[in-house]
């Protein structure tokens, strides 16, 4: 049974762990004898990075997480970005892997990026579960990605609208009345 508020579904639980295990296998295969730090961006990535790590097979991989603030309740981004939680292993000289729920305008991906290579960071690759090219204000693009979708608002799976449905066990569209 779909959330009230959900108009359709768009990731089944089954299909969302097809989709983790793919994006698993490509980190596995590129990150092999790096020294790798996964940094979850919260709060979205949460529920999609418990499942991805427990997938990871690169040996002595750290994880961290760091939280950034430029969408306000609601559903348009402002495009100025904060640091609300920074990273507290070090970075420097690491490969760091971005793991995010959704990139949008890459606002928010843009500026983390930056911030990690100014820390000192070997290489900054980002890992995102869903993506909507179409939305992009800034020139960001991601190594790893689940689906490419239009320009939907999308919940559930640690995705939220106003701190809502994160709970949600699959990917669903959200009716367009609860947010415009
Ligand atoms: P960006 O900085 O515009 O790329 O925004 C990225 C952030 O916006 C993501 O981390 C999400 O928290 C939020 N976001 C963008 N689109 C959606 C969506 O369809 N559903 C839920 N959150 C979204
Ligand atoms: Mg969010």
């Amino acid at each position: 049974m779909l959330h009230n508020d959900v108009f359709e579904e768009l990731m089944n639980e089954e299909e969302l762990n097809k989709t983790v295990s793919d994006i698993a296998a490509r980190i596995n295969a590129d990150y092999e004898g790096k020294e790798l730090v996964i940094v979850g961006i919260l709060k979205g990535s949460v529920i999609f990075l418990a499942d991805l790590l427990r997938k990871i097979t690169v040996d002595g991989c750290q994880l961290d997480f760091l939280q950034a603030s430029s969408y306000h309740s609601g559903s348009v981004s402002s495009g100025n970005v904060k640091i609300v939680k920074d990273v507290t292993c070090n970075v420097k000289e690491r490969d760091v892997l971005v793991v995010e729920d959704i990139l949008d305008t890459g606002n928010t991906l843009s500026f983390v990026k930056e911030h990690l290579l100014s820390k000192g960071a070997s290489s900054v690759k980002i890992c995102t579960l869903f993506d909507k090219p179409g939305r992009r204000k800034k020139p960001v693009t991601a190594d790893y990605t689940g689906k490419v979708i239009e320009d939907l608002f999308i919940v559930g799976y640690g995705l939220d609208y106003s701190e809502r449905y994160r709970n949600l066990p699959y990917v669903g569209v959200l009716k367009s009345e609860i947010y415009s």
